[in-house]
């Protein structure tokens, strides 16, 4: 009997149930696709439950036939155009429908990526070379390009400075004023400015920097003083929300000095990662120079990417929810998703312990929040207890200089967060609190294992 069942466990689940997974080297000998797939899932048993995971911005769930054109497509290489030029259609077809929800104001260019990162690394360095053939052409010199950004973007803009040699100029927040605008950003714009980031729907709290605000600034700056200084909105988030909740907030190349505009297709977008998509303005917007014509299996290939191969499969995906939902239907989920995050919101605020951030101000679909006064325990201690006790990911963090001694916490809200479970998140919250009030703050070695990070 003993043997027996070992041998079932040999045969089904291998021997590593036992040995524990190979980490160091690749195994001799192979074992069985069942034992193979066993393992990979069993490891990832640990994880947190993407579904309670009310950190991320990006896509948790998907229709099952938007899973069955992802599965039916894992093999198809996007970046074969000559033998998959109906792939390469449906992107273009992508970015026309971006272009044109953007009010593009003619034809343009555009390139889906990786997601954000990627279209930003890419925006910017057009930017960077736009700016550079304005000054070589004036005769002038291009050894200090400079960037200007409040300190409420996310990370990707401080590495590409770095990665591409682009001073950042980063303008502070303060506590209780965690975007910027025009004034902001006046003093550090000169004529080594290669453009400014704005973005809509901050990683931090999710609402907009003044982006009509710095438009009319740029634009007073190049009626007076001739500088041209392009805007680049980081619209990863925001650029799936803005069109449909707040259809009449300019903020996309309806403002003249916008030039080009990023976006997640993995966020709002609502396929799963990794999808993002860079769209220009104008094709003149895109430098030329970063444009590589190649010729690939016989055919002249214009390819504008950091990545070579990748897969099709999430830009079908975007296409499919395209047509799947029409801009309606993207109006009716965004407008549900806001809908539960008022109502979360509401809750929030009724535990009574409570501030909620830029409450009536456009935001993303989310609620940001902090203590309202001081307590024997904090916003670390609140994240830990509710994951301890209910598996919530809401992420506790601090935010960035001037403002690192404001501590947040931010809960997503996003159409698997229907509103049962909303009630009860607000009843595990206040429940946590409760705990916390008995017990006093939780331990150092619990406060290492909070959910701090909202890079993504
Ligand atoms: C405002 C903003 N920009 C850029 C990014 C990076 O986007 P991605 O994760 O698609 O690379 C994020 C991610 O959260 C973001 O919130």
């Amino acid at each position: 009997m003993n043997e027996s069942l070992e041998q079932i466990a040999l045969e089904k689940v291998g021997e590593w149930i036992t040995r524990g997974a190979p980490d160091n080297a690749i195994p001799d000998e192979p074992m069985t696709a069942l034992a193979a797939m066993r393992l990979v899932e069993e490891e990832l048993a640990v994880e947190g439950i993407p579904e309670r995971n009310l950190a991320t911005f990006v896509t948790t769930w998907m229709e099952p036939e938007a899973r069955k054109v992802i599965d039916d497509n894992l093999h198809r290489n996007y970046i074969d155009h000559a033998e998959y030029p109906q792939t390469f259609e449906i992107e273009q077809r992508c970015i026309r429908m971006l272009a044109e929800l953007f009010h593009a104001p003619g034809e343009t260019t555009g390139t889906s990526t990786q997601g954000s990162s990627e279209a930003i690394m890419l925006g910017a360095l057009s930017l960077k070379w736009k700016w550079r053939q304005r000054r070589e052409a004036a005769g002038k010199p291009t050894d200090s390009p400079n960037l200007v950004f409040g300190g409420d973007v996310h990370v990707v803009w401080e590495k590409f400075c770095r990665y591409f040699d682009v001073e950042p100029r980063i303008v502070p927040l303060q506590a209780g004023k965690y975007t910027v605008g025009p004034d902001d950003v006046e003093p550090h714009v000169d004529e080594n400015t290669i453009g400014v980031a704005a973005v809509v729907g901050t990683t931090f709290t999710g609402h907009a920097d003044d982006v009509v605000g710095i438009n009319n600034l740029l634009l007073e700056l190049k009626d007076k003083k001739g500088l041209d200084v392009p805007l680049h909105i980081d619209g990863a988030s925001g650029g799936f929300v803005w069109p449909f909740l707040y259809p009449h907030s300019e903020w996309d190349f309806r403002l003249e000095q916008v030039r080009s505009i990023n976006v997640s297709g993995h966020k709002f977008g609502m396929v799963y990662p990794g999808v993002g998509w860079l769209i220009f303005r104008e094709k003149s917007d895109l430098a030329r120079e970063l444009v590589f014509t190649e010729n690939y299996l016989g055919r002249a290939d214009d390819t504008f990417t950091l990545n070579f191969s990748t897969g099709s499969s999430m830009i079908l995906a975007q296409y499919y929810n395209f047509v799947r939902f029409g801009k309606a239907g993207y109006q009716r989920i965004m407008q549900m998703m806001q809908e539960n995050a008022e109502s979360l919101a509401s809750d929030i605020e009724s535990i009574g312990k409570f501030q909620l951030i830029g409450k009536d101000e456009e935001t993303l679909p989310l609620v940001a929040f902090n203590l309202a006064e001081e307590h024997p325990y904090d916003e670390f201690d609140i994240a830990f207890q509710l994951s301890a006790e209910r598996g919530w990911m809401v992420p506790a963090y601090t935010m960035p200089p001037n403002a690192q001694d404001v501590k947040m916490m931010r809960a997503l809200v996003k159409l698997n967060l229907a509103r049962s479970l909303v009630d009860t998140l607000h009843e595990d919250i206040a429940a946590a609190i409760d705990t916390l009030e008995k017990k006093g703050p939780v331990t150092e070695s619990e406060r290492k294992r909070v959910k701090t990070s909202v890079t993504h």
